[in-house]
């Protein structure tokens, strides 16, 4: 079941107009929400970047946080699965086609939820595999844009060759995954890229980072050059659908030892760890 405009429906029976914004101009900014045993996670996080994205392309927000949180219940109950994920979509709606904002449309909601499976095995036990790439996007890419056109080709030059993620390197400087945030391990202090215009804000970036301090994991925030990831001891990614991921192959050349490394390995039991104590609703998502 997704839920579109104002009504909840099998997704067979949803159906946008061809002059909605977002198919003609990408005119619009999502969320992915994980769910796990049925409760959004970090659900006051999303909803803040939902907030400036719509902010960042100047379209009010067409609902109230009370409202997103009964249409996502809504949705988790409509859908089987306790593990879910939820895109949510908002668009400037359908408008004669002309690149200015049109007055007084409706914007176009869509929320939809797929099954949220943990990642393979093997990708756990053995890491995964990277390229790198020159990022070639906007740069307002702290604005979650669903024209994503950049990332997709960006993404597909690793699936071209086996790999899981591009990861993408402006004037030097790490930035980002494709779809992902990347941190790494020099000195055996954790490294992470700080947050601006040229990278997502990433909700599960923010959680590893509280985990690092938590768990007194040496951490810093700062620029990182090419060289640094390059010679990196560790590299991981992180996203709301991948969690926490090690990259043991970046270029086809092994990073560190070749395996998940040390400070990936607390880090995903932290992870694993906070995830089951908000599930059990011991503390709040
Ligand atoms: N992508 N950077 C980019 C470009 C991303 O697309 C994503 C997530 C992230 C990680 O953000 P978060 O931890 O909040 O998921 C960073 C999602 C999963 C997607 O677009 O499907």
């Amino acid at each position: 079941m997704i839920y579109l405009n104002g009504k909840l429906m099998p997704i067979e029976e949803a159906c946008i107009p061809v002059l909605d914004r977002g198919f003609i101009f990408g005119d619009g900014v999502y969320e992915v929400i994980p769910v796990y045993s049925r409760r959004p996670f970090r659900l006051t996080s999303h909803l803040l970047r939902l907030q400036h994205s719509l902010d960042g392309i100047h379209l009010k927000n067409p609902h109230c946080d009370k409202e997103w949180h009964d249409l996502i219940a809504q949705v988790i109950a409509g859908n089987d699965g306790d593990d879910q994920y939820l895109y949510l979509h908002i668009t400037r709606g359908a408008a004669k086609r002309d690149h200015a904002f049109p007055h007084n449309v409706t914007p176009t909601v869509l929320i939809m939820s797929t099954p949220l499976l943990p990642p393979a095995r093997e990708l756990l036990v053995k890491g995964a595999s990277a390229i790198t790439a020159s990022d070639n996007r906007w740069i307002r890419c702290d604005i979650k844009a669903i024209s994503l056109l950049p990332n997709v080709l960006l993404r597909q030059m690793a699936v071209d060759v086996g790999a899981v993620e591009t990861i993408l390197l402006r004037d030097g400087f790490l930035t980002e995954g494709a779809a992902s945030n990347i941190f790494l391990v020099k000195d055996s202090v954790l490294l992470a890229p700080p947050k601006s215009h040229l990278m997502l804000p990433g909700i599960t970036y923010d959680v590893v980072l509280e985990l690092a301090a938590a768990n007194n994991v040496l951490h810093e925030v700062r620029e990182i050059s090419e060289d640094e990831l390059r010679t990196a001891e560790e590299i991981m990614l992180t996203s709301s659908t991948k969690e926490i991921m090690a990259i043991t192959r970046l270029d086809n050349k092994i990073v560190g030892d070749g395996e998940p490394g040390p400070l990936f390995t607390r880090l995903y039991q932290c992870y694993q760890h906070y995830k089951a104590t908000v599930m059990r609703g011991e503390l709040s998502c």
